[in-house]
Formats: C-alpha cells, structure tokens, sequence
C-alpha cells in the first residue's frame, strides 16, 4: 500500500525513497507536495513528467533548519535573514542566488533557488530524516488545483509517486508567499503570509504588476490554480445569472437560500478569511466533480488572506 499513516516509522521509509531518487507526496501546513531529493536531478525530473509541469517552471526547495540555507544559497542579504527568522517554520518562499549544488532542473536554469521551511512536523520530520533538501511542487497536475487533502489527490499523481503521506486536512489551505530579495523586495506569488506582514520586517516591498509583459515567476502565468468546469467571479450572487444550466456556488459566507444553484459550497459560515483559505482547494475539487456547467464564485473582502485567494480566484477564471 503506497497511502501510508505519517508514524515515525513511515517518514523514514518515506526518507529512504527520497534517499534513493523516489517520489513522495507528503503534507505541508499550505498544500500537500509531491517531493523529490531536490540535488538528484534525475529524480527531480520526474516530478516535472509526473505534472506535466513546463521545464522552464522552477521548483521549490524545502529544508529543515534555516542554517542549511547557507548551503544551497549565497551572497544572502540581510533582509532575506530577517524573513527567515521571523516567518520560517512557515509559509513563506524565499528567491535567492543559488550555490552551484542545486542543480539546474532545479530552478529551471535560473541562478536563484526558492527556499523554504515548512512548518508541518510531518514535511520537517521527513526532509531531517532524508538528511537532502526536498524539491517539491504541489502535488497536482499543471495548471489544476492544489491539494489540501490525500482525497483530492489526482490518480495519474498517486499512481507515479512511491509513497504517500497523510497528514490529514492542510492547516493553511493556500500555498506560501513567494518573494525575491535582492536590492529590491519583490513579492512573485501574493499567499499564506501576508504582505503587510513582510512590510513590517523590512518595509516597503513590490508587488509584481499583474499586467508586466515579463514573467518573473512562471506562477504569474495568468492561468493557473484552475478547476475543469469553467468558472467565473461574481461580486455577489443576486446577480443575474443564466437558467437552464446546472450551476454551482461558492460563497464566502453562509447562504440563506440556495436559489437556482444546484450545488453551494461554503467557505467560512462566518466569514471567517482563515477559514475560507483553509477550505478554499477542497471546496472547489468538490465543485469541480458535480458535473457542473459553470461555477460562480462570490469574491472574497480583500483583506489578509483574501488577496492570495482572490489571486487564485482570478487565475481559475482565465482558462
Ligand atoms: O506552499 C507552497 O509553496 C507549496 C508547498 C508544497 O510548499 N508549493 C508550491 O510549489 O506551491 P509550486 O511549484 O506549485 O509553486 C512554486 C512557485 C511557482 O510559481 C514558481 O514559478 C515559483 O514558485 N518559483 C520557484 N523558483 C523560483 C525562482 N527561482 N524564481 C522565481 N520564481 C520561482
Ligand atoms: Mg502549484
């Protein structure tokens, strides 16, 4: 059985097939991964072939403590140590130069490598255990939605990867906060931590413009996170919608009535932003199987992390 219960004795199992050049999906507090020795570039190209994923699309590297930083990554500002400090264990991605041992499949060829140190006990027990720094993608198809639990794991992902971890529902629900640091504090992927968050560590920083022709992190691609079943934002669902067609909800708070939806998938009853993040994928892998026509999603208030789920919202609108 590849779906293992994440004892102690299964992440190391699971570290000795990272070890060896395996796949492993295992569970971080944003999204599940599916992860490989990140310096073994045979194995790294197998998560690109499982995915689907682009090659020009770089990975992100996860390691355990942030001293190991200093391994894989130089010339490292100040700034960047100060994020590390504050927000790592967490979800936070940091793009810096890379040293020469991460190999190019890596970061698809760029000189910087995206680091980050998860906070889930099962994703650090299992990069210490694996003694090699993790590369690992979330554990979905190119371009489709992210998984937040072993259930919305896809069968052509499962059936590639050697082992799988369950770690039970993704505490965050919404991948991490990309952001490079050079002279200039970029932020590439808005996510689970907030900007205004980062702003308090090291001021001012810059937010990708959406419509900038230049593509600094294959994430922007402006379709991305996408369900099957077409979807479109709303913002607010007495508008007037078609008829005669089955039609799915997802709404941000409790809904009195489900009208002339045939499926309502709700986010936080209590409009809770956390909370939303933290149902957003699952909420929508289960539209997505209703065998709907379309789906509308409501928009979500704009504020903490509704501004990484309205990112996803966007991106899944423009397939
Ligand atoms: O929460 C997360 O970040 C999850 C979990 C598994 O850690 N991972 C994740 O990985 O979302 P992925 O591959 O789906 O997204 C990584 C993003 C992509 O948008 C990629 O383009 C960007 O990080 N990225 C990676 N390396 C980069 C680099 N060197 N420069 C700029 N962007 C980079
Ligand atoms: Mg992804």
């Amino acid at each position: 059985m590849k779906f293992l219960a994440s004892t102690v004795k299964n992440i190391k199992i699971a570290a000795a097939v990272i070890r060896k050049g395996g796949l492993v999906i295992f569970p971080t507090e944003t999204v599940y991964g599916l992860g490989a020795n990140a310096l073994n570039p045979l194995a790294v190209g197998k998560i690109f072939e499982v995915k689907k994923r682009p090659y020009f699309d770089p990975l992100i590297v996860h390691i355990h403590n942030i001293s190991y930083l200093e391994n894989i990554c130089q010339n490292i500002p100040a700034s960047a140590k100060k994020l590390a400090q504050k927000f790592w264990p967490g979800p936070l991605t940091l793009v810096l130069p890379k040293k020469d041992i991460v190999p190019d499949i890596t970061t698809a060829g760029l000189k910087t490598v995206a680091v980050r140190m998860p906070s889930h006990p099962v994703a650090l027990r299992l990069i210490k255990e694996a003694c090699v720094p993790i590369a690992a993608p979330s554990a979905n198809l190119f371009g489709y939605l992210s998984p937040t639990s072993i259930q919305d794991i896809k069968e052509e992902i499962y059936n590639a990867v050697d082992i799988i971890l369950d770690g039970g529902k993704c505490e965050v629900g919404i991948e991490s906060t990309v952001v490079k640091v050079e002279k200039d504090i970029v932020i590439l992927r808005p996510g689970a931590v907030e900007i205004e968050e980062i702003e308090k560590i090291v001021g001012k920083v810059k937010v990708v413009n959406k419509k900038s022709k230049q593509i600094e992190s294959p994430g922007q691609l402006s379709s991305h996170y996408s369900p099957t079943t077409p979807l479109k934002v709303i913002k607010n669902k007495n508008c007037i919608l078609p008829s005669g067609k089955k039609i799915g909800l997802l709404a941000f708070k409790k809904v009195e009535k489900k009208g002339i939806f045939d499926v309502v998938e709700i986010l936080s009853p209590t409009g809770d932003i956390y909370e939303a993040a933290a149902n957003f994928f699952s909420s929508l892998h289960r539209l997505d199987k209703a065998k709907l026509d379309i789906i509308y999603a409501e928009e979500v208030p704009k504020v903490g992390l509704g501004h990484a789920i309205m990112d996803r919202l966007r991106k899944a609108e423009r397939k």
